[in-house]
């Protein structure tokens, strides 16, 4: 069987191999990518983590049980009466897997327009050879000049405690519980802790969740993290924060947790279903790494320079599989920076530019430097902030939870961050991300008009509150 060459291979179709291996096509290579996922029925299904059990599926969810959230809690007060309300969450998850297949489609759609080969199965390193890497996929065997290897992360399990799926849970089995349990256990008030708790809760679940620090989402500016755990308890998130777990029994009954509160009293938790969120670990198992000499560090994450190239000429690792943030949006612009620069140009991704969003109600924001890092850093600052409540868009949505709040350099007044909780946070960071981009000042988005009445008004507001000069407040 004769070997297929191609310039560039890419090990993995999540956000950071797909993008890459289009990336690649567009700049005239030859490219390849390889991805083992398989849909329910057994096809491909190209999108990684991100849009089979990660970003996609996950707002799916949250939008529906939004829309319930509000005809059950929001209608109301705008005089729509709703009597019977009802939820199908067979028809909820159908909706949700809709949803990704026409982005499973959607990328293999990309793939035949950009002339990427795509492969469905394992890809693994066999050797180097005078013509490149010869990799594994199924019987056959592909050579590439360059690898890109793509193969992103899967959940944590405790220790001693695997997922079933079924009453253990990873974000995979969170999304799609059969019926809305009555007791919702979640161990992580991490992002998809906060995310997947939020889902259920608005669909009826009672909802704990057990957080190991004591401090709540202790990576989000103080303030912002402050404000949002204030909204999730009034809401009915139950959050224990500083708790040790201990054993955990599934039977037929459920789930018990045993753990110690932050007082030191032995408690225990019992509900129908437990979600474990407790991080995630790179996937390096596959890719028969040590037959190559892959470098790789004690979690198992590939080693990678500041510019994701590994110890191995000719090959680059990108996204979660890698050191930073695992975010798709990460993921994507690493794909794209190797791709140019094996072209020789000069990718470039600004990690202090990668902005973090939280889908909650409210959603959670941010791009930059938080007020507790200037500080730990030692850097003179001035702070300003805006309230939604003072918003007229936001009084109109009904919608007042939350403010903007903007971080800049005391003496140049260029903003180092942008901090939003309240209604559509995801939607307005992208202005901050921009203006930061261009080193733009504080005084810069103050000048700039905004329309009206929106929310980005909140956002120029926040920016003249760092000069005190506030127009709506
Ligand atoms: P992945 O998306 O994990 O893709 C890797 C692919 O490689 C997979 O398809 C895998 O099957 C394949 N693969 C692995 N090994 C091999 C092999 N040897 N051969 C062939 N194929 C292989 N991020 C955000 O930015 N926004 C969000 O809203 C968001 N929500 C999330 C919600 C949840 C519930 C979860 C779990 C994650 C979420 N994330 C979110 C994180 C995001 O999904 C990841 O950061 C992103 O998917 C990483 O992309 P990647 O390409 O590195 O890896
Ligand atoms: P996470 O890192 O966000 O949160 C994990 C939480 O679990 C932390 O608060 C940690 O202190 C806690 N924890 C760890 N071990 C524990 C233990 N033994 N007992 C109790 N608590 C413990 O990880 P999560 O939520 O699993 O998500 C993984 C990653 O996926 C995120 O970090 C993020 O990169 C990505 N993601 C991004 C989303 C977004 O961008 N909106 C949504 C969901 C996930």
């Amino acid at each position: 069987m004769s070997n297929q060459n191609f310039d560039v291979i890419v090990i993995g179709a999540g956000p950071g191999g797909y993008i890459a291996a289009i990336r690649a096509a567009q700049l005239g290579f030859s490219t390849a990518c390889i991805d083992e996922w398989k849909n329910a029925r057994g096809g491909p299904a190209p999108g990684g983590t991100c849009t089979n059990v990660g970003c996609i599926p996950s707002k799916a969810l949250l939008q529906s049980s939004e829309h319930f959230e509000h005809a059950g809690h929001g209608f109301a007060e705008h005089g729509i009466g709703l009597a019977n309300l009802t939820i199908d969450v067979a028809k909820m998850l159908a909706r949700k897997d809709q949803v990704v297949k026409q982005n499973n489609d959607g990328i293999l759609y990309l793939f035949k327009k950009n002339k990427v080969s795509f492969f469905h199965d394992r890809g693994s390193f066999v050797r180097q050879t005078a013509e490149g890497w010869e990799i594994a996929v199924g019987e056959l065997r592909l050579v590439g000049k360059q690898i890109i290897v793509a193969t992103g992360s899967s959940a944590r399990a405790l220790p001693g405690v695997p997922f079933d799926e079924a009453n253990i849970l990873s974000n995979d089995g969170a999304l799609r519980i059969g019926a809305v349990p009555k007791k919702l256990g979640l161990i992580g008030s991490g992002v998809i802790g906060l995310e997947m708790g939020s889902v259920w809760r608005r669909l009826g679940a009672q909802v704990m969740v057990l957080e190991a620090l004591p401090t709540f989402l202790g990576a989000v500016d103080e303030q912002v993290a402050k404000e949002a755990h204030k909204a999730f308890t009034k809401q009915g998130l139950k959050i224990e924060l500083g708790v040790k777990v201990g054993a955990i029994e599934s039977g037929a009954k459920g789930v018990k947790v045993a753990y110690t509160d932050a007082k030191g009293g032995a408690q225990e938790l019992t509900v129908d279903k437990l979600i474990v969120s407790i991080g995630r670990l790179p996937n390096t198992t596959g890719l028969n790494a040590e037959a190559v000499g892959l470098a790789l560090d004690e979690r198992g994450a590939i080693v990678v320079d500041a510019e994701c190239r590994t110890n191995l000429p000719g090959v680059w690792a990108v996204g979660d599989v890698v050191r930073g943030p695992m975010l798709a949006h990460k993921a994507e612009e690493e794909g794209v920076a190797v791709a140019e620069r094996i072209a020789g140009q000069h990718g470039h991704v600004d990690f202090n530019l990668v902005p973090w969003v939280i889908y909650t109600h409210p959603e959670i924001a941010w791009v930059g430097q938080t007020e507790q890092q200037l500080k730990a850093a030692g850097r003179a600052y001035k702070a300003g902030s805006f309230p939604f409540l003072a918003n007229g868009r936001a009084r109109a949505l009904g919608d007042t939870t939350g403010f903007v709040k903007f971080l800049a350099d005391a003496a140049s007044d260029e903003i180092l961050g942008v901090h939003i909780v309240g209604p559509m946070a995801s939607e307005l960071i992208s202005e901050a991300a921009v203006a930061m981009a261009f080193r733009a000042s504080a005084e810069d988005i103050a000048r700039i008009c905004h329309a009206h009445p929106s929310l980005a008004e909140a956002t120029k507001e926040a920016a003249l509150a760092v000069d005190k000069r506030t127009l709506n407040f």
